[in-house]
Order: C-alpha cells, then structure tokens, then sequence
C-alpha cells in the first residue's frame, strides 16, 4: 500500500551535504502498524515526511496506493496530503485558539466543508475517542494525553489511507503515553494503518513490525508476533 523504492534525502548544511536518508526501499501493507526506530539523527522524521508527502526525496520513488507522489502538480500532492495521510507530532500542533471540536473539524474545514456538516462527523470521532465532555475546550484548557487525543480525532477525520505519528508520546509521562499507545493499538485492531515514529523501544513493541534507521539506512526488519509477512 505504500512504497518506497530506492529513496534518498540529501539536506545541504552550508557547503556540506548530509544524507538524511540513504536507498531506503521499503513496502508497507495495508493494516499494518509500523514503528520506525533509531537513534536522533537517523532519517526518522525524513522518512515520515516523505510518505506523507510533506517533503520530496532527492532520488527514489515514493508511492501511497499505488500512486506516485512524484510528477504530480502541486495540488494534487495537496489532496493526497490532506485526504490520504493523517500526521500526529509530539507537540501536538493545535491551534490554540479554536475549540477541540473545531481542531478537529479542521481538515474538512479547510477543505471547504461547512461547519454544520463537519461538526456531527468531529463530534463522533471525538465520542469515539472518548473526548466528547471536552469538544468546547481550547487546548489550554486540556492536559497533554487529551491534546494528543485531539490531534489523533482530527488526523483521523478524513479517514487517511495511513496515520503517520512522529514521536507521539515524546511530550507526555509515561502512563499517559501508555494510554495513547493503547488507543493507536486499538485503531490499528479497527484495521488502520499506522506509521509511527520513536526511539523508544517500548512504544515500538505496540507495532506488528518494528524498522530501525542508522545513519539513513535501514538496517534491521522485524515483524512482532503474528505471522512473518
Ligand atoms: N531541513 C533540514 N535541513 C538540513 N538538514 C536536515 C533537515 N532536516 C533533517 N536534517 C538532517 O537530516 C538528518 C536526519 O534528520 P531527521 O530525519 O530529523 O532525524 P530523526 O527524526 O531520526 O531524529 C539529521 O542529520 C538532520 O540534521
Ligand atoms: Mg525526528
């Protein structure tokens, strides 16, 4: 489902080039839920704004169902990045002065859904995810496990092909971070797709498939449990 064949990411530092990422070809199917390891610096972050179409690699080919996110027009990398990908960060990237329910509602918002008809749908993903008593609240007034909470129902509110999660328990204390993990466990068992991001291997182990970056390459592939792919 999705595809990345040969795929490198070089940055320029002054007159230095680095390579972010280094021929990493990986296929990842639908259902499966991805965590990708590594020391800070390895590419993480790269390789997940890639797949998500927030960056472009400087060589290599990256695909999400079947199609490319290469030779297209800008707009529709928009509309891939906006409908077929989720993004949920360790700061949580909420707006702080709109409701939980319009961060969620966002997305639709953005896409010029009206408020009357994205609000229904916020508000049952915010149910689903057991937020509803907090929908009128700005993040301000919520604790950190219920910001990132929000910020899974608004990833979630287009219904993405793939939920991609940079570091989403790296801004919270450890039982509240279980608690999220537990909650991506339990929408991956609802059959969603997820990539995330951590360098904690506790957090990992909630994946089916454990990847893990050195220096931008892959360099171990594990599947946990269940039957070898
Ligand atoms: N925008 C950028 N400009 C220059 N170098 C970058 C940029 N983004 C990442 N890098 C470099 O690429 C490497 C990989 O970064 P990153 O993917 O953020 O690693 P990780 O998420 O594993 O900590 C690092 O050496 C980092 O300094
Ligand atoms: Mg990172």
């Amino acid at each position: 489902m999705i595809e990345l064949k040969n795929v490198s990411k070089q940055y320029r530092q002054g007159a230095r080039a680095v390579y972010a990422l280094k021929d990493v070809s990986l296929s990842i199917q639908k259902g499966e839920f991805l965590s990708i390891m590594g020391a800070s610096g390895s590419g993480k972050s790269t390789l997940l704004n890639l797949v998500g179409g927030l960056d472009q690699p400087s060589a290599g080919e990256v695909f999400i169902n079947a199609k490319p996110l290469h030779g297209i027009s800008d707009s529709e990398l928009t509309l891939i990045r906006r409908r077929q990908v989720g993004f949920i960060f360790q700061f949580f990237n909420l707006l702080p002065l709109l409701t939980a329910i319009e961060n969620v509602g966002l997305p639709l918002l953005v896409d010029g859904l009206p408020f009357t008809r994205v609000k229904p749908m916020a508000e049952a993903i915010l149910h689903k995810i057991g937020l509803a008593a907090r929908a009128e609240h700005r993040p301000e007034q919520l604790s950190g496990g219920e910001m990132q909470r929000v910020a899974i129902a608004r990833a979630l509110i287009t219904n993405p092909a793939v939920l991609l999660a940079d570091e989403p328990t790296g801004n919270l204390d450890s039982h509240t971070g279980e608690e999220i993990l537990l909650l991506l466990k339990s929408l991956h068992e609802q059959g969603q797709t997820i990539i995330m991001v951590t360098h904690d291997s506790k957090a990992a182990a909630y994946g089916t498939r454990i990847i893990t970056l050195k220096d931008g390459a892959l360099s171990q592939d594990v599947a946990i449990g269940g039957p070898l792919a």
